[in-house]
């Protein structure tokens, strides 16, 4: 059995990653290697999510990013995407209580246009509720595209630009992080991938520019404490340059 994070080696505090963005994959093939259906992994994969929230909470890490529901996740059999879609209003049901009493701040991310009305109006309420949490930030990013979110930014960019609110010239970083859907919310340090593939599958492109990537072939319903703890030391044994030299 694995053992709970604050049983583990500390790491170095001030080397914990502040914000983790994790892609939660692998949910399927656990199912599958089950013989059960995928649903069975996802629901399997909540129940991992919530663990590993608290792992993250009990490590010291202030945000949690997890990518839920890709854009691209929209072209899954009719089935699937519905079944995540329940899961999600299950999640929000009875899980944001227990969250608000925690101190968690909900964020959800995306193109909330394409999600059903009645679950739009859970994630309405459930930010509302949290919003003055300061204990945790959990980011959902849901119907969740990089590439969109950048796409959304440039048009909201070239509105200000025709209108002349800004000059193109005075155009920086911060202009376009502010406008992203994850502004205010700083960049991810530490960003995991379960599953086995190496790549980011247009998540966070923008945010993780300077993020450290951590990939493990474990699929998401088996990710513990323990691997996280894992992925947590491996950062802090990075050394982070920003382009820079190693001093
Ligand atoms: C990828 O595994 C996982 C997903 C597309 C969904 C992730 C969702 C959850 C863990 C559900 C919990 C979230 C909330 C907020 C309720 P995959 O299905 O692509 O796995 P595979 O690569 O093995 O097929």
């Amino acid at each position: 059995m694995a053992l709970p994070l604050k049983n583990m080696p500390q790491t170095d505090k001030a080397k914990i990653p502040s914000h983790i963005a994790i892609i939660m994959d692998g949910n399927g093939r656990w199912a599958k290697a089950r013989g059960f259906p995928r649903v069975v992994g996802h629901k399997k994969g909540a129940e991992i999510l919530r663990h590993t929230m608290e792992a993250c909470k009990d490590a010291g890490v202030h945000y949690l990013t997890i990518y839920a529901f890709s854009a691209e996740n929209w072209k899954r059999p009719v089935v699937e995407v519905s079944d995540l879609m329940e899961l999600l209003r299950s999640f929000l049901d009875r899980e944001i209580s227990s969250l608000h009493e925690k101190g968690v701040k909900l964020r959800v991310i995306g193109d909330l246009n394409k999600i059903a009305p009645d679950i739009r109006k859970q994630i309405e309420a459930a930010e509302k509720l949290t919003e003055n949490n300061t204990g945790f930030n959990l980011i959902v990013a849901l119907s969740y595209g990089a590439r969109q979110e950048i796409i959304q930014t440039m048009q909201t960019l070239a509105k200000r630009i025709e209108s002349g609110e800004i000059s193109a010239s005075n155009i920086d970083e911060t202009t376009i992080s502010d406008l992203l859907y994850t502004s205010a919310i700083p960049d991810p340090d530490l960003l995991i991938r379960t599953g086995g593939e190496q790549r980011l599958s247009n998540f966070l492109l923008w945010q993780s520019a300077y993020t450290e990537l951590y990939f493990t072939p474990v699929l998401w319903p088996d990710f513990t404490a323990v691997h996280l703890q894992e992925a947590i030391a491996e950062y802090a044994n990075r050394e982070r340059r920003y382009g820079t030299t190693s001093g």
